[in-house]
């Protein structure tokens, strides 16, 4: 199967703006991966971009270095590193407009084997992480009557994945709960929304065993792993001013690896 030019994706002048400066977004695990490819398209979409990260100090300086974004580092999994880390934001930029909780990890392994610890980190990490983040970036938002809140989930989420019973419970109560975020952010002009990726050409899909990957790219009828940009840009669409209609959706971006 063709692969598409990544060429489409990195033009500058293909970029609309669309957002002005004031609009600040806040990644977490902005990075690397998927997070780092939604931080650039926001930055060239003219939002002022904030990462976060967890632990690599030297991957967020140099990600700094290259994208001239700033990163912060904290634990998403911390309510009071969460609300530490927004009041700075806000006080330092004066709002916080675009939340994109992007940070998860994975624990694989079999439920026969994993451990409570496995089960409770994914679970911290990858689910309680929102609704930290959202709590504390909510009052800000109401007040502003202006708020995009992204969560990423995942395919497996939707369709089960052998091995992640923590990932994939983490990944599906990520899309409920934006549902129940959305509901209450209507009346503020605050949107929630999932976009649940497939399997993306990002460090955490190469941890993969080769042979299991080799056959679950297999499965997938585009034939290959995503790109970060093609989730970035769904993102992007849904932070627009005028995306305000669309709410509570998930977007699945899987090359077609599940129908939902
Ligand atoms: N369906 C049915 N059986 C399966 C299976 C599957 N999908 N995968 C493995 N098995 C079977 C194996 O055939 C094997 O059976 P036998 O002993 O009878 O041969 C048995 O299960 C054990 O398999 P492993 O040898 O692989 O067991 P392990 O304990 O060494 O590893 C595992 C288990 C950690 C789950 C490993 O299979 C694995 O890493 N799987 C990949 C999990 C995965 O897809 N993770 C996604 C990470 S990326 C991500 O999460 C991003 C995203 O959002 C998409």
């Amino acid at each position: 199967m063709d692969d598409i030019k990544l060429s489409n994706f990195n033009s500058k002048s293909k970029d609309e703006v669309v957002f002005t400066e004031d609009r600040i977004a806040l990644v977490s695990g902005g990075t690397r991966g998927i997070g780092r490819g939604i931080c650039e398209i926001l930055k060239r979409a003219g939002a002022t971009v904030i990462a976060g990260y967890a632990s690599d100090d030297e991957q967020a300086k140099k990600f700094t270095r290259e994208t001239n974004i700033k990163s912060i580092k904290w634990d998403v999994s911390n309510f009071q590193e969460c609300d530490n880390v927004v009041k700075e934001i806000i006080s330092e930029y004066g709002t916080l407009s675009i939340l994109v909780n992007n940070a998860g990890i994975t624990r694989d392994s079999t439920i026969k084997k994993m451990s409570i610890d496995q089960w409770q980190d994914v679970i911290n990490v990858n689910l309680n992480s929102v609704f930290n983040m959202t709590k504390v970036c909510w009052d800000e938002m109401t007040s502003k009557h202006f708020g995009r809140i992204i969560n990423i989930s995942s395919v497996n989420g939707q369709a089960g994945q052998y091995g992640q019973v923590n990932y994939c419970a983490a990944k599906a109560g990520i899309i409920g709960m934006t549902k129940a975020i959305a509901q209450e952010g209507a009346r503020y002009n605050i949107t929630a929304n999932t976009v649940a990726p497939g399997y993306v050409d990002t460090e955490m899909v190469a941890a993969v065993p080769q042979n299991v990957l080799d056959k679950i790219i297999s499965t997938i009828p585009v034939g290959r792993l995503g790109h970060p940009q093609e989730i970035a840009r769904a993102v992007a669409f849904l932070a627009r001013e005028d995306s305000q209609f669309v709410t509570g959706s998930t977007i699945s971006i899987n090359g077609g690896h599940h129908m939902y």
